[in-house]
């Protein structure tokens, strides 16, 4: 079943958009949305498989009650993908943990994802770099 939406876009990224569309014999703009999209869906699953090293890095409240342990036990579910853990202590309330991980995308962003959805955590990131083979 196809559903409508309405897209609001500026004119002139519009009028690229209808350029684009001739280029590529499009008959109409939902055609072409649909390819669009369905593209760049298919990269993100195809990135999720690609080698990555990445450094996912936490601060969290220690006080926070059993989140060490939380912390610590999604960590050894994902102990082939975690090269090292770096643990400091901020100050009496606050540990910052800096992750070094290698493995594939989409592993990686799930354990930064879990990491960062638990309770008490306060700031989180995630930065991805391709493996050094990949680097030339
Ligand atoms: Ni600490």
């Amino acid at each position: 079943m196809l559903r409508r939406f309405t897209v609001s876009m500026e004119d002139s990224l519009l009028d690229d958009f209808d350029i684009f569309i001739q280029d590529h014999h499009y008959h109409n703009r939902s055609e072409a949305l649909r390819d669009l999209i369905r593209s760049r869906i298919i990269e993100k699953e195809w990135q999720a498989e690609k080698p990555v090293m990445g450094v996912i890095s936490l601060v969290y409240d220690h006080h926070q009650h059993q989140l060490q342990e939380k912390v610590t036990e999604l960590q050894h579910g994902f102990h082939q993908q975690i090269v090292s853990t770096t643990h400091v202590h901020m100050d009496h309330n606050n540990c910052l943990e800096v992750i070094i991980v290698r493995g594939k995308a989409g592993e990686v962003r799930q354990l930064a994802d879990s990491l960062m959805a638990l309770r008490g955590v306060r700031n989180a990131s995630l930065s991805m770099s391709s493996t050094g083979k990949d680097l030339h």
